[in-house]
């Protein structure tokens, strides 16, 4: 079968994919239909924090299926209660609001905003940022502070404004009588692995402190340990007043969750929001497994092979100088800041059996499992490392890059 060919017929031209047909994956691996193994750095967007078919995540998921599959918000359930006390636990105190996926964890806290603004006298506005990314959903893309995704999808929604990231006074100045809330990446991720200053952060927090602007982070991609701790506002030490997660959350199965503090959270009463699948028993478990994996020993080995994938890499950068201009990131997010785009970088690392890939086409992202060993990162750093060689050093004039 070609699948190639049937995917042209049959699906919605949207995406640029890559020429792999994946059928299995396990820990850090993944396989084709050709049977060929790849080491996977890319963990399906940052999804499969654990790696794939993660034991306790498809045991807890499998068991929940044979007893209660799915039975909507029109009851309770328990394993949504569970997660929930879970979350809280381990962000801050509050409520949370479980969807499916990122863009409508982040519409719900676009919600919240709304309602807030419109409770401390009609201060509706937002401001997110340059660079920023918060999904496809015409509110999200409109948060979304990058041009190349909202093109031709106008009249987008309105009350929306964009300030510089890192950039205090740049707030200072997107700030009208109408601002409300600022929703902000701890780490951008599509934006290029660009990590927020702690002093912007803590800023933003006195900011809104000041004017009751109420403050969102999307932790969609840096949240669920990628960054060694639970969340990465916690390397921060800056509480936000709603948390947006999704990705990782489910262990590899659709689960968005918006966390907001107890006076946010009030705002939507009952008949405000809802989402038939959100908080599906079935997810619920599988992400409760993730966090009972996510402890704080699992947490600190994030940390440790972090520092070993970014000394690796900043030794590549020191040997290609001109090349890689920076390392970015932080944990097992990083990214390598290249002198030029990176698309047939991309290419030739997956025929040496790598998989990763390219953001604001000159940055060349590394999202590995957590779960990756410190082998796998040193088999990684040396992939990098022939192929940074064959492509600048062009000793192989067979790969074009
Ligand atoms: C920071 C951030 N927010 C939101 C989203 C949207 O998530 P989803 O694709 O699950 O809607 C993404 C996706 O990459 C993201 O990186």
């Amino acid at each position: 079968m070609n699948w190639f060919q049937r995917e042209k017929d049959l699906i919605f031209q949207t995406y640029r994919r890559q020429p792999l047909v994946l059928v299995k994956g396990r820990g850090s691996w993944v396989w084709d239909e050709k049977g060929a193994r790849y080491l996977d750095f890319f963990s399906g967007l940052a999804v499969n924090n654990l790696g794939h078919c993660h034991p306790a995540v498809v045991r807890a998921a499998a068991a929940q299926s044979r007893v209660l599959g799915h039975a909507s918000n029109v009851y309770y359930t328990v394993p949504q209660i569970r997660l929930a006390g879970e979350l809280v636990a381990r962000s801050f105190p509050g409520r949370v609001f479980f969807s499916n996926s990122g863009a409508e964890a982040v519409e719900c806290a676009l919600k919240i905003a709304r309602r807030w603004g419109a409770s401390t006298g009609g201060r509706t506005d937002v401001i997110s940022f340059q660079n920023s990314f918060h999904g496809r959903t015409l509110a999200a893309l409109t948060l979304t502070g990058q041009e190349k995704y909202r093109k031709g999808f106008d009249p987008l929604v309105p009350g929306i404004r964009y300030a510089a990231f890192n950039d205090l006074e740049s707030v200072r100045r997107a700030a009208t009588k109408k601002t409300g809330a600022v929703f902000v990446e701890p780490i951008q991720g599509e934006g290029g692995v660009v990590p927020a200053d702690g002093d912007f952060l803590a800023g933003l927090r006195v900011l809104c402190d000041r004017n009751r602007w109420l403050l969102v982070f999307d932790e969609v991609q840096c949240g669920l340990g990628r960054t060694g701790r639970l969340f990465a506002f916690q390397s921060y030490g800056v509480r936000p007043d709603v948390l947006v997660l999704a990705k990782a959350l489910g262990g590899g199965l659709p689960m968005g969750a918006t966390v907001a503090a107890r006076a946010a959270a009030a705002l939507l009463g009952a008949g405000d929001h809802a989402s038939t699948f959100g908080g599906n028993p079935v997810v619920c478990s599988a992400a409760l497994a993730v966090l009972k994996v996510m402890d704080p020993k699992f947490l600190k080995s994030v940390a440790r092979k972090g520092a070993i994938l970014r000394e690796g890499l900043e030794k590549l950068r020191d040997a290609f100088p001109g090349r890689i201009l920076s390392v970015r990131g932080a944990g097992l997010m990083l990214g390598l800041q290249l002198s030029g785009p990176g698309g047939a970088l991309v290419d030739a690392l997956r025929e040496e059996g790598l998989l990763a890939n390219c953001t604001q086409d000159t940055v060349l992202r590394l999202l590995p499992p957590l779960t990756v060993s410190e082998a796998e990162i040193r088999a990684a750093l040396r992939t990098l490392g022939k192929v940074f060689a064959i492509c600048w050093n062009n000793r192989l004039q067979t790969i074009p890059c």
